[in-house]
């Protein structure tokens, strides 16, 4: 496996860093957003991709460094683009609404004088087109209170109150006040003190390997089975899987959660604005959490660090930031023979390859799974705690059911965008939509008990905008035109959707503009090395428009040439009272199965289970 493909070290970024410094091009205000490893296709060394914020503007700078040379090779300014936002900057913004006369004054008409119970949550701020946003860099605050640190501190929304500040220049802009509603009294915790007793018949359940683990890690490059691929964290899209062969045939160059977005449904004053883009504007892999053994994951485990870089440019090693293990999830196959009595039966195990993003109230869980029969799976777990609001005169229940006394939580979605650089058994594939229809009535469907798949190529980029259809088992296979099975057929891997909605924000809102990926479920692009994101690669404060809508325009041609799959898939989240105070894990994502691949089930060779009684 490449070395190409191997994350930044902390040297290569302390390297990347000297190098645009040494430029004279950045001034005392500088810093940096991200820092990350250029994974271009092509390349024949290494390159590193920094993106630079020069100064309180919104502006960005994105370099590239040959790290071999320590060389710039690439400076392209962004003027108006906003990047992630900076954990620095959104600490500023708190600071700066503790000093704000105007903010105080807001809060001691609710009573509250003490500031040391507040939590400030700084928000993205989307797009409204305000005046008094342009060209700078801007959060939107929403706070809460907590009697105790203990507390949960959605459970006490300070309602009504919107503070906008200019996060890079520490400087308050507007504070709205919508008018003041009661505290919600239930302090929603969720500690186990709070919840004494703890139930006293769990028994252990204890998961051993006595010989080790059946995989093999080596720095990033991981091999199990038949599997072999390169496991690397990016600070924005979080995991990333590089070089997926099976077998040694390849099946995906590069696959992430290139984007996501969370619109929120309430059309009421104070949140009728509110929308997060957790990668483009927090980004997953910067917001992983460091796993804990027996807690994230269970048994024989085997973690990965991840190296990034601060503000600064410095480097900063997160611990244990991607899990590595094997899980037992059931039987693979089986069959009894009525005949003879003979049972055949094999246990199904997964590799799991997993990592945990705490995103504000919010935290996501991402598992690739990969299994024996050759097929491979994401599965996103949503849990921690809802974005809740306290019962104000202009609450509207359809939009914010209630969760707990005095406490509502908005409607929302989450839509994950998956981008998957196929490479079914070489770089040049096709992919095609099949539906599956009754067939018509006519003397060859006497019985009129027919119905059949049909196979439409998507052709061009516009007919590959497309939605899930169950009712029809729609699915997308991708094809590899080139090559063939035992039985004749072209090789291929069919992407099985879940049950998935799409963005219901109408047409013509703002979040529709900036999150056009999520308005279908599929998209399909010809690989092009700098569309990397579904949204752009700077959608904060973006007017909307960028990445696939944009790209797509043009029209191309998807035949027989490398294709990009791009598959947004989520949940319309509609809160319950037992998403309160901690929401147990819901989960999505989408399945990857192999479809004439192989010429028959390629796990027959798995040995059955030496266990059975
Ligand atoms: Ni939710």
């Amino acid at each position: 496996m490449t070395t190409l493909l191997h994350p930044l070290t902390a040297d290569e970024i302390g390297v990347a860093v000297a190098a645009v410094r040494a430029t004279g091009r950045l001034g005392e205000a500088a810093h940096f957003s991200t820092i990350t490893l250029d994974d271009t296709r092509g390349l024949t060394s290494r390159q590193a991709r920094v993106i630079i914020v020069p100064g309180p503007e919104a502006a960005l700078v994105e370099a590239t460094v040959a790290l071999a040379t320590a060389s710039v090779v690439a400076w392209i300014e962004h003027p108006g683009a906003v990047p992630a936002l900076g954990f620095e900057e959104a600490f500023n913004a708190i600071l700066a609404l503790h000093d704000h006369a105007g903010f105080r004054a807001a809060l001691a008409a609710r009573g509250i004088t003490d500031l040391t119970g507040l939590q400030v949550d700084p928000w993205p701020t989307g797009n409204f087109g305000l005046a008094a946003e342009e060209g700078r860099r801007v959060a939107r605050c929403i706070c809460y209170y907590r009697d105790q640190p203990e507390d949960n501190g959605y459970a006490r929304p300070i309602e009504g109150l919107l503070i906008h500040v200019d996060m890079a220049r520490g400087e308050v802009l507007e504070v709205v006040d919508l008018g003041i509603s009661p505290l919600p009294e239930d302090p929603g915790r969720y500690r186990p003190e709070d919840h004494a007793p703890a139930r006293v018949d769990l028994r252990p359940v204890s998961i051993t390997q006595p010989d080790g683990v059946s995989f093999t890690l080596e720095g990033n490059e991981l091999r199990w089975q038949r599997w072999s691929l390169l496991v690397s964290l990016d600070p924005l899209e979080g995991i990333v899987l590089h070089d997926v062969t099976y077998d040694g045939r390849s099946i995906l160059r590069r696959a992430s959660v290139n984007e996501m977005v969370v619109p929120y449904g309430d059309p009421t004053p104070g949140h009728n604005w509110k929308n997060a883009f957790d990668v483009g504007e927090w980004g997953l892999g910067r917001m992983a959490n460091s796993l804990q053994l027996g807690c994230d994951c269970l048994g024989e485990i085997r973690y990965l660090d991840a190296v990034l870089a601060d503000q600064r440019g410095r480097a900063i090693t997160l611990p244990n930031a991607i899990c590595i293990h094997e899980e037992d999830v059931g039987i693979l196959w089986k069959h009894v023979d009525l005949l003879t009595g003979h049972v055949e039966v094999r246990r199904k195990r997964r590799l799991v390859v997993s990592s945990i993003a705490t995103v504000g109230n919010y935290d996501y869980g991402f598992y690739w799974y990969f299994h024996l029969d050759g097929s491979l799976e994401l599965e996103v777990k949503l849990t921690g705690i809802l974005s809740t609001k306290a019962r104000s005169t202009e609450h509207r229940e359809a939009f914010a059911p209630p969760i707990a006394p005095g406490l509502a939580a908005p409607v929302h979605q989450h839509l994950f965008c998956a981008r998957l650089d196929m490479a079914i058994d070489g770089p040049r594939n096709e992919v095609y939509e099949l539906n599956v229809d009754p067939l018509p009535l006519d003397d060859d469907n006497p019985l009129r008990n027919g119905f059949a798949p049909s196979a439409t190529r998507l052709d061009s980029e516009q007919q590959a905008q497309r939605v899930t259809d169950p009712s029809r088992s729609r699915s997308w296979r991708i094809v590899n035109p080139s090559v063939t099975n035992a039985l004749g057929t072209p090789v291929a891997f069919t992407l099985l959707a879940g049950p998935s909605p799409t963005l219901l924000a109408a047409e013509g809102s703002s979040i529709a503009a900036r999150a056009a990926f999520a308005t279908k479920n599929l998209w399909v692009t010809p690989y092009t090395p700098d569309q990397r994101r579904a949204a752009g690669d700077f959608p904060n404060q973006h007017p909307g428009g960028a990445g696939l809508p944009a790209w797509t325009a043009a029209n191309r041609g998807l035949v027989d040439t490398e294709v990009v799959v791009w598959h947004t898939f989520g949940v319309t989240h509609i809160p319950r009272p037992e998403d309160w105070p901690v929401m147990p894990v819901e989960t999505c994502g989408f399945q990857l199965i192999p479809a004439g691949f192989f010429d028959r089930n390629p796990a027959l060779d798995v040995p059955p289970p030496d266990h059975c009684h």
